[in-house]
């Protein structure tokens, strides 16, 4: 049976457990601390750094790196991270590690921040939530909000890492990469032949982008810059300074006497569908982009065009996309989410048209580590009663030397709506 799209309230404890999937945590910076020592917190193992912290912080997930923990210990926290084997918490289990104190959490975006947990939170004396992402549909801060606990987000640190996988799925769709190490690993290759697995060049050919906000931007300048290519977007804002470097990246080519690339806004997403050879998604999920790829658009694109999806799978209506790349050949996707995740849509798997990796998109060391790093400043930053930074270079709290770090939360989507004080006003 196919997953039922994501309902408000899903539970989902009956998910898989760690052992089936590789997690490798002291191989890739997870290191088990030396100071830390376990509890339990209503039977579920935690790992505790800075017993003595007077507030209680709730990290639902181990995170990498240690400049995180650093944070929060300055900040006087006892930290709790949650040790439980199901890889997604349900809400029954996040309720019992909240207890009946806990100051602030950092969670995962496959976790159901809603008005249960927060009305769990407050109850708690919950004062902060971090959210270990930079998307936070998974997130209702109206909920927050009603209860005054401030959210967090983890933007910047995640751009150029996302674009990379969007920018590594194009290539691995268009030119078949996956496809071509399968047939190799099952010893079907005989001999060189003028038309094995032929895809498709992209070499000034035309990319378009629907979201031209930070990553999509940092994508389209992989593109454009890397293969040439034209630019077309649509954004219900435009994105001046991507289309202005673009314009004088074109002028260096003239100049150099190569053929020029160009930047065009577009006023339908119909239009970039139409006119891309590749179309990359990188809006945020909200109501208006939920299934924004439907059959209608699918049908709209070139038959031998690339669909990426490196933003949120409910962007794309995947029973819609399976029916496509079975009816188009030719027509290649790459996907790093999915719809009813971590599930897939029957069908897709059986697709060799598809490349398909499950949510690796921000997966580079420094990323994950900056991550957690903002998230922790984050709360910390709420925690201590600092102001709110909202700026957009946030790289001071990831790169600066600890003693020499603003004095504020990174990133709080819900400043303005509590009224919270600005690093700027501050
Ligand atoms: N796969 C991953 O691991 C991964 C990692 C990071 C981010 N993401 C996703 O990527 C999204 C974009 O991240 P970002 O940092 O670039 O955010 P951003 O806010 O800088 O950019 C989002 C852009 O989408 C645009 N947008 C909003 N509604 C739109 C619509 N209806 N049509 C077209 N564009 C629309 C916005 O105007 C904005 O420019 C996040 O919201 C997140 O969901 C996924």
């Amino acid at each position: 049976m196919p997953r039922p799209a994501r309902p408000e309230k899903v539970h989902y404890s009956s998910c898989r457990k760690e052992p089936t999937q590789p997690q490798s945590e002291s191989k890739i910076g997870f290191a088990q601390r030396a100071f830390a020592s376990t509890a339990t917190v209503n039977g579920i193992p935690v790992e505790v750094h800075n017993e003595s912290g007077s507030k209680r912080v709730v990290v639902t997930k181990s995170l990498p790196g240690d400049r995180w923990l650093q944070y929060l210990v300055n900040a006087d926290c006892r930290v709790e991270v949650c040790k439980h084997t199901d890889i997604i918490l349900s809400n029954a289990t996040i309720k019992q590690l909240l207890g009946t104190k806990c100051d602030g959490v950092i969670g995962q975006l496959t976790e159901d921040w809603g008005a249960e947990l927060f009305e769990a939170l407050r109850q708690a004396g919950g004062k902060a939530y971090s959210n270990y992402a930079v998307g936070y549909n998974n997130v209702k801060v109206q909920e927050a909000t009603k209860r005054g606990i401030p959210v967090g987000n983890t933007p910047g640190v995640l751009t150029e890492t996302t674009a990379e996988l969007a920018a590594a799925l194009t290539l691995a769709a268009a030119r078949r990469v996956v496809e071509a190490d399968t047939f190799m690993r099952g010893g079907h290759y005989k001999g060189w032949l003028p038309s094995l697995f032929v895809g498709q060049l992209l070499q000034n050919k035309t990319v378009g982008i629907i979201g031209a906000g930070r990553i999509g931007a940092a994508y389209a300048r992989m593109m454009v810059e890397g293969h040439k290519m034209n630019l077309v977007y649509y954004d219900p804002y435009p994105n001046k300074q991507l289309e202005e470097y673009i314009r004088l990246y074109g002028e260096l080519l003239r100049h150099r006497g190569e053929p020029p690339v160009a930047a065009r806004r577009v006023e339908t997403v119909e239009e970039v569908l139409q006119e891309a050879d590749v179309v990359s998604l990188h809006c945020n999920l909200d109501d208006s982009t939920r299934h924004l790829i439907n059959s209608q658009r699918l049908a709209l694109m070139k038959k031998d065009a690339v669909l990426v999806n490196a933003a949120r799978g409910p962007c794309i209506d995947e029973v819609a996309l399976v029916a496509h790349l079975k009816a188009n050949p030719d027509f290649r996707c790459g996907l790093d989410v999915f719809e009813d995740e971590p599930a897939m849509k029957p069908g897709l798997a059986d697709c060799p048209n598809a490349v398909i990796v499950p949510h690796i998109a921000s997966a580079s060391m420094w990323t994950r580590s900056g991550m957690a790093t903002l998230a922790a400043a984050n709360v910390a930053g709420v925690l201590s009663g600092f102001p709110v930074w909202n700026k957009i270079d946030i790289l001071p709290f990831v790169e600066k030397p600890m003693a020499s770090v603003p004095q504020a939360s990174p990133s709080i989507v819900n400043a303005k709506e509590l009224g919270l004080k600005l690093v700027a006003d501050a």
